[in-house]
């Protein structure tokens, strides 16, 4: 598969969608629909053309990390015929296959799309058209097929009569073309129809009626053509990606002890052998090591984590990074910035903020610990709490290697506190700690210094 051009149509305003909020940039499975359509063509297509029509500087800066996209801006929703009509500048220095796809249409898989190619190219159509037999076709277009068995037009429901109405085999809106032969059928469109609109599917008729070679490619799954128009629809695929995401760990040797429960982005990775329980959210780019537990109800977003770590009940962790053999909760709050080093604890209703917590330190229970640096072999007592703001600033502090911190300490950062330094339960420190040192009560003051 060589020089294929891409369309995108992405212009629709969404309105049954009852949303501020643009309806291709809806999330299913944990990111735009409009980017799972574009990841499913980037990997064989020359160029790809997105057409985009009101708040279109909202879809462009969502892909402000993908190269390679254009955006075509269609001023006026005339249809999809006159939306395509919009690239003719791009259609006109290419040569090859047009493929052009909906924004709202999800669920399509590159594999899908491939098979698709290769049958047109096969073919030497000028253009095949994806359809499925759907149960209930309201709403799509309707395949009148010649008796070859190739398709004579497509009619749309609104233009359809009883006869045409009771046809199964729907248009998926998927399609491609022999540029030449799109290029013309674009200038010949009219919107003599229904609803006033210059429709994609008349370039059908147009090529067939002039004998051109038009096709039907009928899609395995048709699950894979649903289009999002509402929240309903939104919801049913956002089950289907889930679970295509489940089922994708679950052959890479993951445990996932009840999929209807565990809801995985589709970009999350995780490695073999870990066991996954139910009430479980992973978000975003997540990796995961192998060998790990995660407890229910945790919510793990953007994050890192090593091998053999085990995030116990309801943590959540937000873009950080765990080492390996890592133990984490339950119920710890894990904020952006955090870096956990390998064996390290961080138990029960603890919170930590831009925190790096050293090798094999341990914070085992209900701890603040914020703008903080920890080293390694240390141990936080329960109930410490980092004071990191004053009311106007936040300050950072440093803890030393193989501190011990005695229960219910209040740091009132920014303190120093080297390697061995010790605090007595209970003790308020308004100064730094030198290595060695003990210190207690309110405001800490030094206890003894150990020779040596
Ligand atoms: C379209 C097809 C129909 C097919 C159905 C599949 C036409 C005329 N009809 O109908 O045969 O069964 O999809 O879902 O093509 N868009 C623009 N600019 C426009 C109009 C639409 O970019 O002016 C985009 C929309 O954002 C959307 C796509 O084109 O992504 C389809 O538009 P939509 O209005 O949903 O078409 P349907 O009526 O569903
Ligand atoms: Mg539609």
């Amino acid at each position: 598969m060589s020089d294929i051009l891409s369309i995108i149509l992405a212009a629709g305003q969404g309105t049954r969608m009852k949303s501020d909020k643009i309806k291709v940039l809806h999330s299913v499975g944990g990111k735009p629909m409009l980017h799972h359509v574009v990841d499913s063509v980037t990997d064989f297509s020359s160029k790809i053309l997105i057409v985009v029509g009101r708040q279109n500087n909202l879809v462009a800066d969502a892909f402000h990390d993908k190269g390679g996209i254009k955006f075509v801006v269609q001023k006026e929703q005339l249809g999809t015929g006159h939306a395509v009509q919009q690239t003719e500048d791009y259609l006109k220095d290419h040569s090859g296959v047009v493929l052009i796809l909906y924004g709202d249409t999800p669920l399509l898989t590159e594999e899908t799309i491939r098979d698709f190619i290769s049958r047109h190219q096969e073919k030497k159509a000028a253009c095949t058209v994806m359809t499925a037999y759907l149960e209930s076709p309201t709403g799509y277009g309707r395949i009148i097929r010649k008796q070859s068995g190739d398709i004579e037009r497509i009619v749309e429901e609104k233009d359809a009569n009883i006869d045409e109405k009771i046809i199964k085999e729907i248009n998926s809106g998927v399609c491609c073309f022999d540029n030449k032969r799109l290029l013309e059928a674009l200038q010949n469109l009219d919107n003599n129809n229904a609803q006033g609109e210059y429709y994609l599917t008349d370039t059908v008729s147009f090529l067939s009626n002039k004998g051109e070679k038009v096709i039907p490619y009928l899609v395995k799954d048709s699950r894979e053509i649903i289009g999002i128009n509402d929240r309903i629809n939104l919801a049913r695929a956002e089950k289907i990606i889930r679970e295509r995401t489940n089922q994708k760990h679950m052959k890479n040797g993951v445990t996932i002890i009840d999929p209807a429960l565990t809801y995985i982005d589709s970009e999350v990775e995780i490695g073999q052998d870990t066991i996954i329980y139910p009430f479980t959210y992973i978000e975003g780019r997540t990796r995961i090591g192998s060998h790990c537990t995660i407890y229910p109800h945790s919510r793990i977003i953007e994050t890192e984590i090593g091998d053999f770590v085990n995030i116990n009940d309801h943590s959540i962790i937000m873009e950080s990074r765990l080492g390996d053999s890592t133990n984490i909760g339950p119920f710890a709050y894990i904020r952006p910035g955090c870096k956990v080093a390998s064996n390290a604890k961080i138990g029960d209703f603890v919170e930590l903020k831009k925190a790096e917590i050293g090798k094999g330190t341990k914070v085992p229970h209900l701890s603040y610990v914020g703008d903080v640096s920890i080293g390694e072999g240390t141990n936080i007592g329960a109930g410490t709490i980092f004071a990191n703001y004053d009311g106007k600033e936040k300050y950072k502090s440093t803890v030393g290697n193989n501190v011990f911190i005695g229960s219910n300490t209040t740091i009132v950062s920014p303190i120093r506190i080297g390697n061995k330094g010790k605090t007595g339960a209970g003790s308020v420190v308004t100064k730094d700690i030198s290595e060695n040192t003990t210190v207690v009560g309110v405001p800490a003051r030094l206890l003894k210094k150990k020779e040596g």
